[in-house]
C-alpha cells in the first residue's frame, strides 16, 4: 500500500532532470507561490472529459493522435506558429477519422511543452563547458555562462505564454476556424502540391464527396456544429514538478486533485523510475496520464508502474507511449503489450516513432529519417494486433511550419537542405508536409486493416 499523497510528496523522492541549481532558492519559492494564486490553465471537467475519450480509445473505439513542438520556445512565440500547428493537426486528423472510420482524440504538445530532460548535464564546445540547455523555462539556450543560469522568472514567462497560446487554441477550435471545409480545403492545397499527389488524391476526392453528399443531406456547418467545432485537449511532459504542484488545485466538483497546467501529462522515458519523485507526483492527480516506454523497460516493472499509476485499472486513465526505434520495435514491444494483455490492464497504447529514431549527422544537426518514423508505426500497427492489443495512437513532434530538421517526406528534406531552415529548440520535428504525409500513410494503412477493437474490452 502506497503512503497517503499529496502535490509536494514528490519532494521527498529521488528526483531526475530537476535543477537543483537555482542560485537563488528563495526566488524559486516566491515565483511556486505565486503560481499557485494564478488561474487553472484547464478546467478538471475538460480533464475528465478527455480520460473518458481516451477510455474510447483503450476500447478500440477512437484513435488518438498527439503532436507538436519538442520544446516550445519563447522565441518562436508568434500566433502564425500555433495557428500552422494547429492546422496541421486537424488536416491529420480529418485524414485519419476518414481512414479509421472513428473519431480522432486531439491532443497537442502544446501550451506548456517546455522543460527538456538533457542526457548530460553540462555541453562543450571547443574549450567552453557550460551546463546543457534545460528548456525555456528553466534557462537559456545562448551558449554562455549567463544565460545557462536557472531562472525562476522564466516560470512565470511559460506560464503567461501557455494561457495565451491555449487561448488562441480554444478560440481557433471554437471560433470557426477548425470548420470541416476549411480543413479539407487545406488538404486538397497540400495533395495538388505534393509529389505523392496523386497517391493522396483519390482518400482526398473520397473525403469531398463524402462532405457533399452531407451537404446534400442539409449536414452543414450552420445545421451541425460538430462541423465547425473540435475538442483539442494539451498536453506536457510533467517534468518540472515545482511547477506542476503549484498548478495542482482540488476539484471543487469532486474533490479530487487535478494538475490544471494541462489536460494531460505523461512522464518520460528518463524520469519514471517507480520509487523516483515523477511517478510519485503523478499517481495522484486524476488527469489522464501517459507514460514514454523505451527499449530499457522490463515487463515486471511496467507492471509495476502500471499499478503504481493505475491501481483502479480505470480505462482512459493511463496511455503507454512506446517510443523504441524502427530497428528495436518489432523486438523490443511484444513482450511489453504481452505482459499487459496477459494481466488484463486497461490501457491506451500510442506510438512516440521520434525519439528512437534521432540520429546525428557528419555536419552535427540532430535529425531524423522519414523512412525510420514510418517503419517504426508500421511495426507498432503490426505487433499489437498480433498481441491482442489495439494501436490507439500515434505521438510524433511536429510543426506547421516548413522546417528542414528531418530527412526525407514526399517532398524530401536532404542532409544538404538540414542547415536552411533548422529552427528547433531541442528535437527534429516533422514540418508540416511531412506530417500529413505521415497522416496519409498511417491512414492508408488503418484502411487496409480497419483495425478491431482488443479482445479484453470488446468481450
Ligand atoms: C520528449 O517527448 O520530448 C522526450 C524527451 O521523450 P522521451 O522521454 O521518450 O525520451
Ligand atoms: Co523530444
Amino acid at each position: 500500500m502506497r503512503e497517503k499523497w499529496t502535490p509536494a510528496g514528490w519532494r521527498a523522492k529521488p528526483a531526475k532532470h530537476i535543477p537543483t541549481d537555482y542560485p537563488d532558492v528563495e526566488a524559486l519559492a516566491e515565483v511556486e507561490r505565486t503560481l499557485r494564486s494564478y488561474p487553472p490553465l484547464v478546467f478538471a471537467g475538460e480533464a475528465r472529459n478527455l480520460k473518458a475519450r481516451l477510455a474510447d480509445v483503450a476500447a478500440g473505439k477512437a484513435f488518438l493522435l498527439q503532436g507538436g513542438d519538442c520544446a516550445e520556445s519563447f522565441k518562436e512565440f508568434h500566433p502564425d506558429n500555433i495557428r500552422d500547428t494547429f492546422r496541421a493537426l486537424m488536416q491529420m486528423a480529418v485524414v485519419m477519422t476518414f481512414a479509421g472510420g472513428k473519431p480522432v482524440v486531439k491532443v497537442g504538445r502544446i501550451a506548456g511543452q517546455f522543460g527538456k530532460p538533457r542526457s548530460s548535464v553540462t555541453e562543450t564546445q571547443g574549450a567552453v563547458t557550460l551546463p546543457s540547455y534545460r528548456g525555456d523555462n528553466i534557462n537559456g539556450m545562448d551558449f554562455t555562462g549567463e544565460a545557462r543560469v536557472p531562472d525562476p522568472k522564466r516560470l512565470l514567462q511559460a506560464y503567461a505564454q501557455s494561457a495565451a497560446t491555449l487561448n488562441l487554441i480554444r478560440a481557433f477550435a471554437n471560433g470557426g476556424y477548425a470548420d470541416l471545409h476549411n480543413v479539407h480545403r487545406w488538404t486538397l492545397g497540400f495533395v495538388a502540391d505534393s509529389p505523392q499527389g496523386k497517391r493522396y488524391r483519390e482518400m482526398a476526392d473520397r473525403i469531398s464527396e463524402t462532405l457533399d453528399f452531407m451537404a446534400a443531406c442539409g449536414i452543414t456547418p450552420d445545421s451541425t456544429p460538430q462541423m465547425r467545432q473540435v475538442d483539442v485537449y494539451t498536453s506536457h511532459e510533467a517534468l518540472l514538478l515545482g511547477f506542476e504542484e503549484a498548478m495542482t488545485r482540488v476539484d471543487s466538483t469532486t474533490g479530487d486533485w487535478y494538475d490544471t497546467s494541462a489536460h494531460f501529462l505523461w512522464i518520460g522515458d528518463r524520469t519514471r523510475q517507480l520509487d523516483g519523485a515523477h511517478v510519485e507526483f503523478a499517481r495522484g492527480v486524476k488527469n489522464p496520464i501517459g507514460m514514454k516506454c523505451g527499449p530499457s523497460l522490463e515487463a515486471d516493472d511496467l507492471l509495476r508502474l502500471i499499478d503504481a499509476l493505475n491501481p483502479e485499472n480505470e480505462p482512459g486513465r493511463l496511455t503507454l507511449i512506446t517510443r523504441f526505434g524502427h530497428d528495436k520495435a518489432a523486438a523490443g514491444l511484444p513482450k511489453l503489450v504481452r505482459a499487459v494483455v496477459r494481466e488484463g490492464r486497461q490501457v491506451v497504447w500510442s506510438c512516440d516513432p521520434m525519439h528512437g529514431n534521432t540520429l546525428t549527422t557528419a555536419s552535427g544537426y540532430k535529425t531524423r529519417p522519414f523512412d525510420n518514423i514510418l517503419a517504426e508505426v508500421r511495426a507498432f500497427m503490426d505487433v499489437l494486433p498480433s498481441e491482442g492489443a489495439y494501436p490507439g495512437g500515434v505521438h510524433v513532434e511536429m510543426t506547421g511550419q516548413n522546417v528542414t530538421e528531418c530527412l526525407g517526406g514526399a517532398r524530401e528534406v536532404t542532409v544538404e537542405d538540414l542547415s536552411d531552415r533548422y529552427h528547433t529548440h531541442c528535437d527534429p520535428r516533422l514540418n508540416g508536409a511531412q506530417a500529413l504525409d505521415l497522416a496519409f500513410l498511417i491512414a492508408e494503412a488503418l484502411r487496409g486493416a480497419r483495425i478491431k477493437a482488443p479482445q479484453a474490452a470488446a468481450g
